[in-house]
This record gives structure tokens, C-alpha cells and sequence, in this order.
């Protein structure tokens, strides 16, 4: 047991470090934002379905999935279905309880069927339809109203409007000590005109959007040591966790 306290405290002493190492943090900034530029995002796969993440955020949301044992993982943003395979995945390694809602204000048909169709798809249920929504965000409260343990992740539209609406409708569902994670905060970081064709931007984009829910509510707070450890990751000051 000492040796296991060992290793965890020198983890965490060598991670404190490295987040206060301004050269790595200038250097991830430069590597993330031409990282973009290629559109590196969409280079993955999880079990075969295209999913837009970095690896590094996948790992911590095993990372989580695992400590927090959820028996339902929500998340707003499907498009190719790869983050709800990853999820249901993990969930299933984990021992086979919890499913996976995800919702998306448009779910192409190639996409459903490949969805539909995959190992994974009988722990995953859909809705089509805007996360801001009213009936939709109402649909996904009678979904989740039987359950105990519940993650919510934000990855729908990105401008602050549309995010802050999506943490007043989908933060009260997170229970304690799960998590409520935002992804594309960290467009708040990036080059000014990073997002030409995008409607969110520098100002306006979830990272606003968290900061901005954070200042009314105490239910949540950032798990800064989630983002220390990875440094590259798409939502810093994203991974907020739900203290009570
Ligand atoms: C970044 S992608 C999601 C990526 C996915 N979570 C993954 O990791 O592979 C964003 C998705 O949000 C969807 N979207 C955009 N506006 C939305 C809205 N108002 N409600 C729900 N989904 C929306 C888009 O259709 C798109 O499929």
C-alpha cells in the first residue's frame, strides 16, 4: 500500500510541476494550433466508427468512466457515433451495466445505420433533435429519471449561447461526484481567427460559457488536474467535476 501512496504522490508532485512549466505550455499552444489546422481531430477511430477527439481526452474519459462507474453516460453531439461507441465500450469492459443516450439536431443516415448496426448499439439509445430543445431536453429527463449515477458531456454546438442554455437544462441531471464535461473550451485559447467558418470563436465559445454557469453555481467545480496532466486536450477548464 505504501508503494502504490508512493507512486500516486510522486505522480502528482511531477504534475504540479509540469503545470507550471510555461515552455511545455507555450509549446502545446503552438503544436494544438497547427495541430488544427490539419484538422487532426477527425484521424480516429474508436471500434471502427470515426470519433472526433484528441487521444488524450479519450484516455481521461476511460480514466473517469472508470472511477465514476456511471450507469448512464448523456451527451449532446453524436456525428459519426464514435464518442457514444467509445462510452458504451468502456461501459461494457467495466461490467456490462449502463447505457449511453446520445442527442443530435441531425443524425445522417449513413451514420445511423452504421450506428444502429455496430456491437455496441445495445447499450446506446439516440434522440434527433436540438439539445436546446425544451421537449427534447424533457425527453432526456424521463430517460434519465430512473437513474442513480449519471456523466453529461457537451459536445454539440459550440457558441456560448448555445452551451450556457445546454449546462441550465443538462447540469442539474450530473450526480455528485460525477462529472459534467465540456468539450472545445479550448477555442478560447486559440489563434483569433482559428474558426473562419464557424459561428463561435475568441469570446464566444464554451470555455465563456463555463465560466459564466460557474459563477451561480456551486454544485460544480474544475478539475484542474485533469487538464495538468494532459496538456493537450480540447476543454480546459472543461472537466468540471460535481462536488455535491
Ligand atoms: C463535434 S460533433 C460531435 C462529435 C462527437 N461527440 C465525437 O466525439 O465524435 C458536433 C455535433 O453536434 C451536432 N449539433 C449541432 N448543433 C446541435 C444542436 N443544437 N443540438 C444537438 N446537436 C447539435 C452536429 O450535428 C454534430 O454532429
Amino acid at each position: 500500500v505504501d508503494k502504490i501512496k508512493e507512486f500516486e504522490e510522486q505522480k502528482a508532485a511531477a504534475i504540479q510541476k509540469m503545470a507550471t512549466d510555461k515552455k511545455m505550455k507555450a509549446l502545446t499552444t503552438e503544436w494544438f494550433n497547427a495541430s488544427c489546422t490539419h484538422n487532426y481531430s477527425y484521424n480516429y477511430t474508436w471500434m471502427g466508427r470515426p470519433i472526433i477527439q484528441y487521444p488524450q481526452d479519450i484516455v481521461a474519459m476511460q480514466e473517469i468512466i472508470w472511477q465514476v462507474k456511471p450507469d448512464l453516460i448523456i451527451e449532446t453531439g453524436i456525428a459519426h457515433g464514435g464518442s457514444l461507441i467509445l462510452y458504451a465500450s468502456l461501459l461494457q469492459l467495466n461490467g456490462g451495466q449502463g447505457e449511453v443516450l446520445g442527442i443530435d439536431i441531425e443524425i445522417k443516415p449513413h451514420n445511423l445505420q452504421a450506428i444502429q448496426s455496430h456491437p455496441m448499439f445495445e447499450k446506446i439509445s439516440l434522440i434527433e433533435g436540438s439539445s436546446i430543445d425544451d421537449s427534447i431536453a424533457e425527453k432526456v429527463r424521463q430517460f434519465a429519471s430512473d437513474k442513480k449515477s449519471i456523466l453529461v458531456v457537451l459536445d454539440s454546438n459550440h457558441t456560448h449561447e448555445h452551451v450556457l442554455r445546454e449546462l441550465e437544462l443538462y447540469s442539474s441531471l450530473v450526480t455528485k461526484d460525477s462529472y459534467l464535461v465540456v468539450y472545445d473550451t479550448v477555442v478560447e485559447d486559440m489563434d483569433e481567427n482559428a474558426f473562419p467558418n464557424r459561428p463561435w470563436g475568441k469570446g464566444d465559445n464554451p470555455k465563456t460559457a463555463v465560466h459564466e454557469f460557474l459563477k451561480n453555481n456551486s454544485r460544480f467545480e474544475i478539475d484542474k488536474n485533469i487538464q495538468d496532466k494532459l496538456q493537450i486536450t480540447v476543454a480546459p477548464d472543461g472537466y468540471l467535476k460535481c462536488i455535491k
